[in-house]
């Protein structure tokens, strides 16, 4: 059990109502916030530890332009061995101390020729191929109805603002389906091609069950990727974690300056 009570009083009476995950190699957003207040995640009763090289582990709270945002610096993803419940508990913490909507971004695979490696991809649906979900267990009525809808899930409203921004700035931002595995490994060649075939754009390790959490509690959502490689079998040649991080480098400029406008406009 997260201590909520606890995480109310480490925020020392801030209030922000925007929230952003950073994914693999795109922390550095947290980097250039204004008055940080950073609560580590190990100070939080409860709340689980990141083990993932290139993910921090820590709340930075702070300002763009006076807009107070909160930043998720390292994530919790399935293939760690977490329980799938406490990524929506995680979820829920973020609702309870106020946060309205959820900027979620990710390191993913490339599916689709024409989206690049160092390109990012506006996240418009997803296939959930992970097998889990963390809603699973009993339901409980005041987060979110035991079944809810999808068909927002990426917000639309949002969505449309993202697409104003990335067109006013001149940032290049496709827009695709985003395919959940559960991982730790990349995927095989045939695993891609069957992907492609279901109408994905990208795939990635991660997003799926925050979103999922996010929706049920009544979060908005937001979600971006940072294209870092092609799948298996479309690029010719094997897959790192090294590769991932490089090209989340080579997106996280484009990444940066359009969450940075997004925020500056709310
Ligand atoms: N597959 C799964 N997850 C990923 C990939 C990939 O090719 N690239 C970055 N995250």
């Amino acid at each position: 059990m997260i201590d909520l009570n606890q995480l109310h009083n480490l925020m020392q009476g801030h209030k922000p109502e925007t929230a952003i995950i950073l994914g693999s190699g795109l922390g550095g957003i947290a980097d250039i916030l204004q008055d940080k207040l950073i609560i580590k995640y190990e100070e939080i009763s409860g709340f689980p530890r990141s083990t993932v090289a290139g993910h921090n582990g820590q709340f930075v709270i702070g300002k763009i332009d006076n807009k107070e945002i909160l930043c998720m610096q390292g994530r919790f993803h399935l293939y760690e061995g977490h329980n799938p419940e406490i990524i929506a508990k995680v979820i829920q913490a973020l609702k309870y101390i106020g946060i309205k909507q959820l900027i979620i971004t990710n390191a993913a695979g490339s599916l689709n020729p024409d989206f690049h490696p160092g390109e990012i991809m506006l996240i418009t649906d997803h296939i959930n191929f992970s097998g889990c979900n963390p809603l699973l267990g009993a339901n409980d009525e005041k987060i979110g109805p035991r079944f809810f809808d999808m068909s927002n899930a990426y917000d639309k409203e949002l969505q449309e603002k993202a697409r104003n921004i990335a067109k006013r700035k001149n940032i290049n931002l496709h827009e695709g389906t985003y395919l959940m595995v559960l991982g730790p490994n990349f995927e095989t060649a045939a695993e891609i091609r069957a992907f492609r075939i279901l109408g994905a754009d990208a795939v990635g390790m991660s997003t799926v069950p925050e979103v999922l959490a996010a929706v049920h509690c009544g979060i908005k959502v937001l979600a971006i990727s940072a294209l870092t490689n092609f799948g298996t079998g479309i690029q010719a040649t094997p897959l790192s974690h090294e590769e991932t991080l490089s090209g989340a480098a080579k997106a996280s400029g484009s990444l940066t300056d359009l969450i940075i406008n997004y925020i500056k406009e709310e």
